[in-house]
């Protein structure tokens, strides 16, 4: 006769939540990082969205985002994101962005991207919510969705290939570099993203201030989806 014993590990999880945020720009704010509900677009469909911040420390942010949108199948409803705060300069100016973060959907029957956004602008004084230029960094593209504009080049950036794509919104101009499939867990140093578009699409790094940087996630429809970003870390040296 064998006997079997059955070891059941209970594991208590830190649960620890600072707030939900469900108003359409609820924000919370800690130090240098932010996170943002930032429901700028849900007049184009129907749904609800709401962002939990779990952590935010000077080494980083944890948060999620839960949603479920419908209608207005072309239009972005949100961009629940995590920002940093930073000195504006210069894109010449700056030495480098080191960021990293790791992030998972619960639901990949989505029509949402999950990417990095920055902004530029030759008025340093310019808002923050747009500008001249916006650079995009999809590190995941689920369902039936593209980014503004049309694929103009492939671009190889530290070993990683993107698609690049460019579009034009009224006078903003944004590039989006595209990930050919989800990439959970990234490292990297944006600066080499403006150096790419200086060296190749003849961006004007030396006129232009980064003004804004946030990672986070634009759905079009679906859900309920949930991702969560288990820890995401940036800064502008
Ligand atoms: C988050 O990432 C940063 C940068 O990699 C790291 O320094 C920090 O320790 C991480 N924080 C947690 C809670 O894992
Ligand atoms: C262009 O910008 C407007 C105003 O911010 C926005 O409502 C619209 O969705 C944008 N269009 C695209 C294709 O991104």
């Amino acid at each position: 006769m064998k006997s079997f014993i059955t070891f059941a590990a209970i594991v208590s999880v830190a649960n620890a939540q600072i707030t939900t945020l469900c108003a359409q720009y609820g924000s919370y704010t800690s130090g240098a990082y932010s996170v943002n509900n930032n429901l700028w677009g849900e007049s184009a469909g129907s749904g609800s969205q709401c962002t939990k911040v779990n952590s935010i420390s000077g080494s980083g942010v944890s948060w999620s985002t839960t949603w479920t949108w419908s209608g207005g199948s072309s239009s972005v409803k949100s961009y629940a994101n995590s920002g940093v705060s930073f000195t504006k300069k210069l894109v010449s100016q700056v030495n480098s962005i080191p960021t990293s973060v790791q992030w998972s959907y619960d639901n990949t029957n989505i029509n949402a991207d999950v990417a990095y956004d920055l902004f530029t602008a030759a008025n340093i004084n310019h808002v923050t919510y747009s500008g001249d230029y916006e650079l995009m960094i999809w590190l995941g593209r689920y369902g039936n969705i593209q980014p503004i504009g049309s694929q103009i080049a492939t671009a190889t950036i530290d070993g990683t290939s993107w698609a690049l794509w460019y579009g034009s919104n009224g006078s903003q101009k944004t590039y989006s570099f595209v990930a050919s499939s989800p990439i959970k867990s990234f490292s990297t140093d944006i600066k080499h993203f403006f150096n790419y578009l200086t060296q190749n699409q003849g961006f004007p790094a030396s006129s232009q201030y980064l003004i804004d940087l946030q990672f986070g996630t634009e759905p079009f429809t679906g859900g309920p989806a949930t991702l969560s970003v288990s820890n995401w870390s940036a800064n502008v040296q």
